[in-house]
């Protein structure tokens, strides 16, 4: 389990689900669960579940029947989960284990959704092969992977600036969300597993934050740069900060910056 992408200590699990999941992830859920709605009395999987966003709003469309599992690989952002998720009612099963050997027998699941997981994982096709065998004949499938840095300049912005004022292996945390694979390339791994009525769309949003400075504390509180900008010194700090400001004034308005973002949506059915 070790060599899975976006690892995140206990209080950066946190710092996700307070300042990334509002500004980023909650819409895009919101989005990929109106692809592949749930229906009540639907065994249902979270893969790459993380804070658990996509389970819980699949839960709230589920009056209350049926079963929700979220399975990550990382034990703290299970713990948010589990913390956040109380009162919610199918109660949702939170489970640690790796998308390349899932912990269910075949034919489990009516519907599983990954939400910008499928880039972190360490073995793609197995991966897939896994979501394959854990969906029962008819079930269906929804992803959401990132599209290329190019396609989200906001972001590829600031992996130019963190490359510039920290180094390059910073960078590479942070454009490492976002898909090394066309759009071609992901239908024919999905399509190699089996999966059927494969079809990709293209899915354009955007993400505010305050400034560009709100963006660069918002990622350190909730990722795993964490570690990196903690131990910037006070200069190039500033100099990060005063960089990204100048990159993101075309996406600088009276509200604060927003980020343009587009993400690759793939539905199928096995
Ligand atoms: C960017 S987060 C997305 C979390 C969640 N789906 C959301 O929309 O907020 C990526 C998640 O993938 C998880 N992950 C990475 N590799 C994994 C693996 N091999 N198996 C299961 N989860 C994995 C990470 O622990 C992290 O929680």
């Amino acid at each position: 389990m070790n060599q899975s992408g976006w690892q995140l200590g206990g209080s950066t699990a946190a710092g996700y689900e307070r300042h990334l999941v509002p500004a980023i992830f909650a819409p895009w859920a919101e989005r990929l669960i109106g692809l592949a709605p749930p229906r009540p009395g639907e065994r249902v999987l979270d893969l790459a579940c993380g804070t658990g966003i996509v389970a819980r709003t699949a839960a709230r469309r589920m009056e209350d029947r049926g079963q929700i599992v979220g399975v990550d690989v990382n034990e703290e952002m299970l713990q948010v989960a589990r913390a956040v998720s109380g009162e919610l009612r199918p109660r949702i099963d939170w489970r640690r284990g790796c998308a390349c050997e899932l912990p269910f027998p075949d034919g489990s699941f009516d519907l599983l959704y990954c939400q910008q997981g499928l880039q972190f994982f360490p073995n793609w096709d197995g991966a897939l092969k896994e979501m394959h065998r854990v969906l029962a004949p008819g079930g269906r499938l929804a992803l959401a992977v990132w599209r290329t840095v190019d396609y989200n300049p906001g972001f590829a912005a600031f992996v130019a600036a963190l490359e510039q004022h920290v180094d390059a292996e910073t960078a590479l945390i942070m454009r490492s969300p976002f898909a090394v694979l066309s759009q071609d390339d992901l239908r024919r791994m999905v399509e190699q597993t089996g999966l059927t009525d494969v079809r990709m769309r293209i899915g354009v949003g955007a993400a505010r934050f305050d400034s560009a400075g709100d963006l660069i504390d918002k990622e350190e509180q909730g990722s795993p740069l964490k570690g990196p900008l903690g131990g910037l010194g006070a200069d190039a700090r500033a100099a990060l900060r005063a960089d990204l400001d100048e990159r993101l004034r075309p996406w600088t308005d009276d509200d604060g910056v927003i980020l343009p973002m587009q993400s690759h949506f793939i539905t199928a059915r096995r």
